[in-house]
């Protein structure tokens, strides 16, 4: 049976012409297209025809899209939502002036989180996922990643992922799980990183990839957290047990990272708030999409990565909110869009790029999803305006009235997830 998405306002496609990304000046290059109406079967995008030829069988499903905008699914392909607790004191301690770094120096931070998953059950990390995934979705998001991380044992990891798992089986939308054992060290391996590294790649990792419990294998490279050699073990072992690779760095410091990502050939570099000229060109010119965290900046109140810099070089960049409890409390990538085109000054269309196709590159999933191509899984969200700037330029305002997963409604403006 044929699904018609009839008669939207715009509809912006991200036509990538089967290239599956976009790099430097192809970001700001957005296709929009008016008067058509999007034929989908199967789940799949199957024409996008204009309205004057469009012929209505009586088995057609008809899905009115007057005065909408329908876009890509919204890919968020950084994400730590598969945590318990709250910072909210070492948030206080922030305002009154403390730093991030300080704060897990003294073994706060990330730490604190451990503690809270540590003492969670499985059942109630699933419930505080269910109800952030459903955020997402009500956001326009059709896929979505969340880490591990903060658990930093075996049987904690696991839980994590676990949950995650239990959650990708059961929402409609692609969840892609990645392991971050690699976050930070937990107390008991303070004084003993060798214990941990032995721990992440002789148990956790060959357990991760034996039951694909993820897709992905990150890590935190940063003073507070591993060293650039001590990633390059934990990213071997990952790599030949059939882990895709990612990478947190320039975070705060320069200690190696981009050039182990160019190494190993990673699938994306995220934060990049510090990253210098000199390692600059040559990642904006390889394969790694550059996932920029502008929240985290906002959040932590500091500089921003260069944005501008890494596509005018020539980068694919993608954005997300790297929604977590102490860096960027923050899960709405709508504002993530227009900060990005406030503070990093990308364009409108850049910020569209970098959340749709770009995104979808940095999860593995730009074959599938990321943009309005024929044959591609139908995944839209569809906006409640008629052009697509309001998106950027309505600050943290969700204008996402209905999101559409594999030709199915999943969440409209009334609120019900179905
Ligand atoms: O992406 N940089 C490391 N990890 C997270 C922060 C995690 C936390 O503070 O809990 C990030 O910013
Ligand atoms: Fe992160």
């Amino acid at each position: 049976m044929r699904k018609i998405l009839h008669k939207p306002a715009q509809i912006v496609t991200i036509d990538t012409k089967g290239k599956n990304y976009k790099r430097g000046k192809e970001l700001n290059e957005i296709n929009v297209i008016d008067n058509h109406s999007i034929i989908v079967e199967n789940g799949i995008i199957n024409d996008i025809l204009p309205n004057s030829s469009l012929k209505i069988n009586s088995s057609d499903i008809i899905i009115d899209l007057k005065e909408k905008l329908v876009l890509p699914g919204l890919i968020e392909c950084h994400t730590h939502s598969a945590f318990a607790g709250s910072r909210a004191d070492e948030f206080r301690m922030r305002l009154a002036g403390e730093s991030y770094e300080e704060i897990a120096n003294k073994g706060g931070g990330i730490n604190t989180t451990v503690k809270a998953v540590r003492e969670a059950s499985i059942e109630e990390l699933i419930n505080l996922l269910l109800k952030r995934v459903k955020y997402f979705i009500s956001q326009g998001v059709t896929s979505l990643e969340i880490k591990s991380g903060y658990g930093l044992d075996y049987e904690n990891e696991l839980k994590l992922l676990q949950a995650i798992n239990y959650l990708k089986d059961i929402f409609p939308i692609d969840i892609v799980p990645t392991f971050l054992g690699a976050h930070t060290f937990p107390p008991e391996f303070k004084d003993d990183h060798e214990g941990y590294i032995d721990l992440l790649i002789n148990k956790l990792i060959p357990y991760v990839s034996l039951h694909k419990l993820a897709n992905y294998c990150d890590a935190f490279c940063e003073k507070t957290a591993f060293s650039a050699s001590e990633v390059d073990r934990i990213f071997s072992k990952a790599k030949e047990s059939g882990l895709k690779l990612k990478l947190h760095t320039e975070q705060f410091n320069n200690i190696g990272g981009i050039d182990l990502a160019l190494k190993h050939n990673i699938t994306s570099v995220d934060h990049l708030e510090v990253l210098e000229d000199s390692k600059l060109y040559a990642l904006a010119n390889s394969e790694i999409v550059c996932t920029l965290l502008p929240g985290v900046s906002f959040f932590l109140d500091y500089q921003y990565a260069p944005a501008r810099k890494l596509i005018n070089s020539n980068a694919i960049v993608a954005l997300a909110t790297d929604y977590n409890p102490g860096s960027s409390h923050i899960a709405n990538l709508n504002f993530i869009m227009s900060l990005a085109a406030l503070k990093m000054k990308m364009t409108i269309e850049e910020t569209i790029s970098a959340v749709t196709i770009n995104a979808a590159k940095a999860i593995g999933l730009n074959k599938t999803t990321g943009s309005i191509e024929i044959n591609k899984q139908a995944d839209f969200a569809v906006f409640d305006t008629t052009e697509y700037s309001d998106i950027v330029y309505n600050v943290g305002k969700n204008l996402n009235c209905i999101t559409i997963k594999n030709g199915e409604i999943i969440f409209d403006s009334t609120g019900d997830i179905k």
